[in-house]
Parts: C-alpha cells; sequence; structure tokens
C-alpha cells in the first residue's frame, strides 16, 4: 500500500486510475477517498454481503465500476444497477446495499458522510484517502 500522503490528497494533480485505485484495499464496506471536489467526495467501495439498513441526512449516489449492486429500500422494493448504471438514494431514504458477489462502486456524495448514517454499529467506518 503506498504511502497516502504522497499519492493522494485535495490536491491531487493526477489522474486517478479508479481500476488501480480498487487495487490499493480489500475490506469490505469501508470507503476509500480518491478525490474531493466542491461538495462533494468521490470515494470507492469493495461491497460483499448485506449492509445494515440505514439513512443519510444528503444524497448518496451509487456508480457502479464492476460487479452487480442490489439496493434495496423499505416496502419491498429494490433497485440492481450494473456497470456502468447510476442510482441516486436521496436524503432521509432508507436503504440496505447487498451484493451477492463482491462488487466495485463509485460513491458521491458530500465530505463527511458516515457509512452506516444514523444507524451506527460495526459496521461503520472511517474514511481514509488511498
Ligand atoms: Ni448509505
Amino acid at each position: 500500500m503506498p504511502d497516502p500522503t504522497v499519492t493522494a490528497g485535495p490536491r491531487e494533480a493526477n489522474v486517478v486510475d479508479i481500476a488501480e485505485k480498487f487495487t490499493h484495499f480489500t475490506s469490505h464496506w469501508s470507503p476509500k477517498i480518491i478525490a474531493q471536489t466542491s461538495g462533494w467526495e468521490i470515494k470507492l467501495v469493495k461491497a460483499h454481503g448485506e449492509f445494515a439498513w440505514h439513512h443519510h441526512e444528503v444524497d448518496e449516489v451509487f456508480v457502479v465500476f464492476a460487479g452487480e449492486l442490489t439496493v434495496k429500500l423499505r416496502g419491498d422494493s429494490e433497485v440492481v444497477l450494473r456497470p456502468g448504471q447510476l442510482y441516486v438514494v436521496h436524503r432521509g431514504v432508507e436503504h440496505r446495499p447487498y451484493a451477492a458477489a463482491e462488487c466495485q462502486l463509485i460513491l458521491i456524495e458530500p465530505p463527511g458522510v458516515i457509512n452506516t448514517g444514523e444507524a451506527g454499529g460495526e459496521l461503520t467506518a472511517v474514511d481514509t484517502w488511498i
């Protein structure tokens, strides 16, 4: 794993190779920040299995990079996302991401969002730069 103080940060000026960034970590449900913009953070997540039900006070954008992600929503509805597909979970909407096999996700959301939202618990991660 490279030294994050050298390879990444808010002033990162190089092209960010998303596929290459995904090789930097193996943990599931642990967002890694790859870029920061005016009001947004771009994070990579490896999803596998079922996450916790939760919601956020802000919108959360899911883009599948590889694999398949199901976003379960209350009321027995769900959306299935495949590579290149994007879905916005609006603020306040309860959701539970699920991936039967490992899925590579790009998350776009405002800075400071906690992955488990208001729910907390053992799946709560501290986002770090890669
Ligand atoms: Ni969420």
